[in-house]
């Protein structure tokens, strides 16, 4: 059994959701005196990888974090040159996720990546919407507390609306009207790049995710990060608030 909710403690051989903040590209590119784009490009490859890995590993639900709502303070060139990135990805990408039964879902400000990006989106979600494999889920222009402030909003447009009553809300209201309010929260969070912080990713989410970070670069992410990752996440004790000696009790 997967323990995604607290209430259960023992985490699975295998997380149900994982999450990944891929960072590195940039320090790739630099390390081989190659341009930044070259590090996002070499980033794709590993994103690939890894989509493939955890779909044969039978993860249920896969986030990558591409794009935050503070990536935009980059300098333009660098900006667009991500989102044409991005483009290109979806369109040679897309037919091979549906062949291999992967659903796509995009969270983010979706306007703000211009009509180009948000129609493959729109298209790529379609395609693949009644798929029953991996759920892959890409942000772009993401960030965890635009998400939050969307989901009051629109908690406070259904009390405006006089559906709801303000003593109502509670977490389950919020968490329904998140970006990712219908999949479990995140078992397991994955950083590369050696930074040790969760940059405004799934704020609400990651409440209860065990934290796995790794020196590695993105573009150098390999099957052997993925196990390492695993191996961590399965020593880990998911108590959820409770204590330890509760847990034993309960697993006796
Ligand atoms: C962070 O590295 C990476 C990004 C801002 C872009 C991530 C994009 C990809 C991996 C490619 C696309 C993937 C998908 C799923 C479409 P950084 O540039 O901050 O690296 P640095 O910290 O070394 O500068």
């Amino acid at each position: 059994m997967s323990a995604t909710s607290p209430g259960v403690s023992i985490s699975s051989a295998v997380p149900e959701h994982v999450a990944v903040i891929m960072d590195g590209n940039g320090r790739w590119a630099g390390r081989r005196a190659l341009p930044r784009h070259a590090g996002h490009k070499a980033g794709v490859k590993a994103a690939r990888s890894a989509v493939e890995t955890c779909a044969e590993s039978g993860v249920k639900c896969l986030t990558l974090f591409a794009f935050s709502s503070e990536n935009w303070r980059r300098p333009r060139e660098e900006v667009g040159a991500l989102m044409a990135l991005f483009v290109e990805v979806l369109k040679r990408e897309t037919e091979e996720l549906h062949r291999n039964n992967i659903r796509l879902r995009f969270i983010g400000d979706r306007p703000s990546l211009g009509k180009r990006l948000a129609q493959r989106i729109a298209a790529a979600e379609a395609l693949t919407a009644d798929n029953t494999g991996l759920d892959l889920n890409v942000a772009m222009a993401y960030g965890g507390r635009w998400d939050i402030v969307e989901a009051a909003r629109r908690a406070a447009e259904r009390v405006a609306a006089g559906e709801l009553s303000p003593a109502d809300i509670s977490e389950e209201t919020i968490r329904g009207h998140l970006a990712l309010g219908d999949c479990p929260d995140p078992d397991l969070l994955i950083r590369t790049g050696g930074e040790h912080r969760i940059s405004n990713f799934l704020l609400w989410n990651l409440a209860y995710a065990e934290v796995f970070f790794t020196p590695t670069l993105w573009p150098d992410f390999s099957n052997a990060d993925i196990d390492a990752a695993f191996s961590f996440y399965r020593e880990r004790q998911r108590r959820f608030g409770r204590t330890a000696e509760q847990l034993e009790a309960r697993s006796c």
